[in-house]
């Protein structure tokens, strides 16, 4: 079918909203007709060559809508279905699949490839050529055709416009804090970044029972939105946090610490190292560049403090357990996901959405699918 999409033809150009040719699905995929796709910072990655990929490639991984059309062997999904996106597939069968990390599933391995899962192929096509499209999705587009393993079936009375922040920024953040940082009663936490995956580590931390949920951002704004979130305090930078860290700790410092900044560099790594206490664990979200090596840290503290750097990716989460659980949460009211949104776009805005996030303009920027873009 044609439709459109938000192309980038290469490294440092503006997305591009023209007409692509998606393919129906074929054996184990299904088409989805999207309502709404966030705008994470990740796919600014690929813009600024941070996270390599093949050219033309197509945005978007943070999306939920409804199944219109399913191939060949599709097991637990039909027409009329209601489904989240996961920005990686989770198969259910491979070995961290099946040891309860879906968030590592082996299926990930063709995460930028650009080629589809099921058979090796382009679904996407641009002006006659292949198109990668973002993590196996590609939801800068009103429809996508991707693989079984790339969906979560949810209920069909949520928003899907609230639903598709689950897909990545919520569930990333939050379970950055409440599965890798393990966020326990009481703890003093502190997380850098407050966009659309940090805010929801403040929510996570909150929610587990931190004592101090400590908000770092160099915009003012997002400093009042984190204490909305559950934050009971801001600084503007790791540095302005030292010495009120300190403070509130009485110099023990925080138990853990979450790095949610949106474009990680190694020194960040040190700046919150410090702010992390004997035994403490610094949870590493943010993404850098690919080929960037460069960090320092204090190993002397490292190895004596016994401070622990972990990775995190997906928040450590099952897509197929948590996005459901996080939907639930939210219908009862635990889980703030109507404040996220700051502004809404049209996929032509799509430059000018990506603008506001670097502008620090936004919390959540997302693109909304009408009847016109079917
Ligand atoms: N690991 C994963 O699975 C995963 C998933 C999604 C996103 N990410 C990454 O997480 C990061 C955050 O994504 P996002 O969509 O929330 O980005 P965002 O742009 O919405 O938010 C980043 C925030 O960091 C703040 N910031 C920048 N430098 C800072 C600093 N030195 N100290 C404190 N705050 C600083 C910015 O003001 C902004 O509010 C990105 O690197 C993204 O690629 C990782
Ligand atoms: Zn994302
Ligand atoms: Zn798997």
């Amino acid at each position: 079918m044609k439709t459109k999409g938000a192309v980038l033809w290469g490294v440092g150009e503006k997305w591009s909203v023209e007409e692509i040719e998606l393919g129906d699905p074929v054996a184990g995929e299904v088409q989805v007709r999207l309502a709404a796709s966030g705008m994470c910072h990740s796919d600014e990655h690929v813009v600024t060559g941070a996270t390599p990929t093949t050219f033309p490639f197509i945005g978007g991984h943070e999306g939920a809508g409804v199944v219109t059309k399913v191939g060949p062997g599709v097991q637990g999904l039909e027409v009329g279905d209601h489904v989240v996106t996961a920005f990686i597939p989770a198969c259910g069968q491979c070995p961290p699949c099946s040891s309860g990390q879906q968030n590592l599933c082996d299926l990930g391995a063709h995460l930028l490839g650009g080629v589809a899962i099921s058979d090796g192929t382009y679904r996407i096509h641009a002006k006659g050529q292949g198109v990668a499209p973002m993590t196996l999705l590609g939801t800068f587009s009103p429809y996508i055709t991707v693989h079984q393993a790339s969906v979560i079936k949810i209920e069909k009375d949520l928003p899907l416009e609230k639903a598709a922040l689950v897909a990545c920024g919520v569930t990333t953040g939050w379970g950055s804090a409440t599965k890798v940082a393990d966020v326990r009663p009481g703890e003093t936490v502190v997380v850098m970044g407050i966009g659309g995956v940090g805010i929801n580590s403040v929510q996570g931390a909150a929610v587990a029972g931190a004592k101090h949920v400590v908000a770092i951002d160099p915009v003012a704004w997002k400093r009042e939105k984190a204490m909305e979130f559950g934050a009971t305090h801001t600084f503007e930078s790791a540095e302005a946090a030292l010495a009120g860290v300190t403070d509130l700790t009485f110099g023990r410092m925080a138990e853990k610490s979450i790095i949610t900044v949106g474009a990680i560099k190694g020194e960040d790594i040190e700046a919150a190292l410090q702010l992390t206490g004997k035994g403490g664990r610094c949870v590493v979200t943010g993404m850098g560049h690919f080929q960037d090596m460069d960090v320092k840290l204090n190993l002397f503290s490292l190895t004596l403090l016994q401070k622990d750097l972990q990775g995190a990716i997906f928040g450590g989460a099952n897509p197929r357990f948590e996005v459901p659980y996080l939907l639930d949460m939210y219908r009862q009211g635990k889980l703030n996901l109507d404040g996220l949104t700051t502004n809404t776009y049209k996929l032509e805005d799509i430059n000018q959405g990506y603008q506001d996030m670097a502008d620090g303009k936004n919390i959540r920027g997302v693109i909304i699918y009408g009847d016109e873009d079917y």
